[in-house]
This record gives structure tokens, C-alpha cells and sequence, in this order.
């Protein structure tokens, strides 16, 4: 068979196209392969955290998106007492297996949200049939039920445990809690006893908010100290990183860094977000009862973030990515509280139905400028 010198050339044309467009979609398909968990593979895990919206009817590409740029999972509100454990004889599973089926088929480093807390637990849990306040010793018990049952049901498969969420207000010591009112200061070290019993492979950690803050960070390190000479068991501390585009002072920050990996255990940014709106009446902080009222002039982007604004968050993302990686020996683990803008806590917290940026991916979980800068520290 004849070919004629047109068609001959029109098929050399059209082989070269495709092989163009199969190497033009190799080099897409290795863009898209990666993510952050890869650019910063050999520096520490990259997290994200999950909501129950999201594991339930996650939108398009998701789920896809999730496992190309984080390689650590935590749950943002389902393995809380009150979601998992609602009632005494209750226990809710569903939602906290679909998140361990989920990180497991991409063998995800997988972290426990949280055991023994005073938010988002319900008063049952404090009191006896008639509406007393528990004894320390029931309450003990109650505690350690709670963490056998979870911890254990788990045992093996979630690497690390926040054990203790914020015990302690700011520089003022033990924060007031029912745990700390009924059992004493030591509810913490039984937390961290019990836990190791039901869940020996895990790294437990203790996690607050404010750790820049010198008399937190002081308390947390004694109390770290106190334990490790006493034999309690405890390998983390998770600094959470609710922070804003002009505080905390990092240099602050730092010192933490260095004074928590000092006593020799690991440290973990546990939630990290950046609040881009204006401080609401110098609120600093992440107590999750705290509100305010909203007003306008505290929601100044409800249509969309000025470029200025966008660039000082994608320089603030790149101070703390930075700092970290400056620490990536101390470091074990930076998770963001969230993946795109639309699911953030910060919409919400401290005023109620606002319009926040504080996250790596925007409201149609494009790469935002912040991402690009995080992303550049390793190029
Ligand atoms: C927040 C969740 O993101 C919200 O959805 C929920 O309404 C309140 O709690 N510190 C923590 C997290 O340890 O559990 C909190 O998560 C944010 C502050």
C-alpha cells in the first residue's frame, strides 16, 4: 500500500502530538502525584485534619487530594467524648472507623483527637445519677474506662494520642476544670498512664493552644520534667498553632520549640490555621467557648481576599514553615486544621459566620498563594 507524502506527514504530525501530549501529561500526572508530604518527606509528617461533612460526602477530587498532600490524619471533632462516647453505654463507632479506613489505605500517619478534655464533654461524664459531682475515684474510673475502650479499640493503629487537651490556663497554672476540681492536679498523669496501658505502640501527647505564652510554656516544661522523672509516660508535646498574621511573636514561638524539645520529647504542631480577619476585641486564644458578637467591620472579606492581604498570608505561612523546618530535628509532625478555607473552624470561632483564609487550599480547594510559598521553602 501506497502512502502519499501528505498523509505520511500528517501522521508524523499527529504520533508527534501524542507523544508531546503523553509526556506533556506525565510531567501533569508527577504534579499531581505530589504534594506537600512529598516536598517535605525527609523534614516531618504533613497533616491535615477531618470533619464528619467531609468524610461523609467528600466533594469531587477530595479524597484524591487529601492523599496526595498529607501523609498524617486526625479527626477534627468525631473521636471527642461527646461525639463517641455521647451516653454511658453508648459508644458511636461509625464515624471514627470510616476515618481509620480512610488514612489506613494510604498508610497515613494516624492521630487520636483526643482522650481527656473539659470542651466537648458532656456533664454525665462528671456527675453521678443524681446530678452530683463524681468522687475522684469514680471519676478516675470513668476516665479510665473511656480511655481502655477508645484507645484500645484502636490499639496499634493510631500512632499518636492527644492524651490531655489544654489542662492548663495560660500563666495561671491548672486550668479549673471538673477533671482538675474533682480528681486533682494528677488526673493528668493517670490520663498518660491509662493511655499507655490500652495503646503501648502509641507516641502520647500532651496538646494545648497558646504555647508561645513564657509562663504555659514554663508550667508545660516542669510538668514534663516532673513526669519523666516519676516514670509517667509521655513522648509529645502538641503545640496547636491557632495563629494570625501578627501574633503570636514567633521568636516567642521558638523559645517553646526549643524548651519542649529540650526535656526530650517530641513536638508536634498539632492545628495549625492563620487567622486572616481582625482580632475580635484582642482575642488570642482558642478556648472553644469563647464568641463575640459579629459585626462587619470584624468580616471585611466576605467576597474574596484583596491581593495585599493574600500575600502577607503567604508570607506569614513561609515564616512559620521556616521555623519549623529550622526545627525539622525537634519536629515530628505540622498539621493544618483543615484542608480548604470552606471547612475551617475560623469561620466560625471567635465570631460566628464570618468569611476566613487561613488554610493551604481555597474555596474550590485550589493551591492558594500561602501553598506555593510553603511549597517554594523546599524547590
Ligand atoms: C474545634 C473544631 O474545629 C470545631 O469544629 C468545633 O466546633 C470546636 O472544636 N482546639 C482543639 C480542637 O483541640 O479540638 C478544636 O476544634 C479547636 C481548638
Amino acid at each position: 500500500m501506497t502512502i502519499n507524502r501528505r498523509t505520511l506527514l500528517a501522521r508524523t504530525a499527529m504520533l508527534a502530538g501524542a507523544l508531546a501530549l503523553t509526556k506533556q501529561n506525565a510531567i501533569a500526572k508527577a504534579l499531581n502525584d505530589t504534594g506537600l508530604k512529598d516536598l517535605y518527606k525527609d523534614d516531618f509528617y504533613i497533616g491535615t485534619a477531618i470533619g464528619n461533612a467531609r468524610l461523609n460526602s467528600p466533594p469531587a477530587g477530595f479524597n484524591a487530594l487529601v492523599a496526595r498532600e498529607f501523609n498524617a490524619l486526625t479527626m477534627e471533632n468525631d473521636m471527642k467524648w461527646e461525639r463517641i462516647h455521647p451516653t454511658p453505654d453508648q459508644w458511636a463507632w461509625e464515624r471514627a472507623d470510616k476515618f481509620m479506613a480512610l488514612g489506613e489505605q494510604q498508610q497515613m500517619f494516624m492521630v487520636g483527637h483526643v482522650l481527656v478534655w473539659h470542651s466537648q464533654t458532656p456533664d454525665w461524664v462528671f456527675n453521678d445519677d443524681h446530678g452530683q459531682p463524681l468522687p475522684r475515684k469514680a471519676l478516675l474510673a470513668r476516665m479510665k474506662t473511656h480511655i481502655d475502650t477508645l484507645a484500645g479499640r484502636y490499639r496499634g493503629r493510631i500512632h499518636a494520642w492527644d492524651v490531655v487537651n489544654e489542662a492548663v490556663d495560660e500563666d495561671k497554672g491548672w486550668r479549673k476544670s471538673p477533671w482538675f476540681n474533682q480528681i486533682g492536679p494528677d488526673f493528668v498523669e493517670h490520663a498518660f498512664r491509662y493511655a499507655r496501658a490500652a495503646a503501648p505502640e502509641a507516641q502520647l501527647l500532651y496538646n494545648d493552644y497558646n504555647m508561645h505564652n513564657p509562663g504555659k510554656r514554663q508550667f508545660v516544661v516542669d510538668m514534663i520534667k516532673r513526669f519523666k522523672e516519676a516514670g509517667v509516660p509521655i513522648d509529645g508535646v502538641g503545640m496547636q498553632g491557632h495563629v494570625g498574621l501578627a501574633y503570636p511573636d514567633i521568636a516567642e514561638f521558638e523559645k517553646s520549640i526549643k524548651a519542649f524539645a529540650a526535656t526530650g520529647v517530641a513536638v508536634h504542631i498539632t492545628e495549625l490555621d492563620v487567622d486572616t480577619l481582625p482580632v475580635a476585641w484582642e482575642h488570642i486564644g482558642a478556648e472553644i467557648s469563647s464568641n463575640f458578637d459579629y459585626a462587619d467591620e470584624l468580616n471585611p472579606y466576605p467576597n474574596g481576599l484583596p491581593a495585599e492581604v493574600e500575600a502577607q498570608l503567604a508570607e506569614r505561612y513561609a515564616e512559620w514553615f521556616a521555623l519549623f523546618l529550622k526545627h525539622r530535628e525537634s519536629i515530628a509532625r505540622v498539621t493544618l486544621w483543615g484542608t480548604g478555607d470552606s471547612e475551617s473552624w475560623k469561620n466560625n470561632f471567635p465570631v460566628r459566620g464570618r468569611t476566613n483564609y487561613p488554610l493551604l487550599f481555597d474555596r474550590d480547594y485550589q493551591r492558594n498563594a500561602a501553598y506555593h510559598a510553603v511549597a517554594a521553602l523546599k524547590k
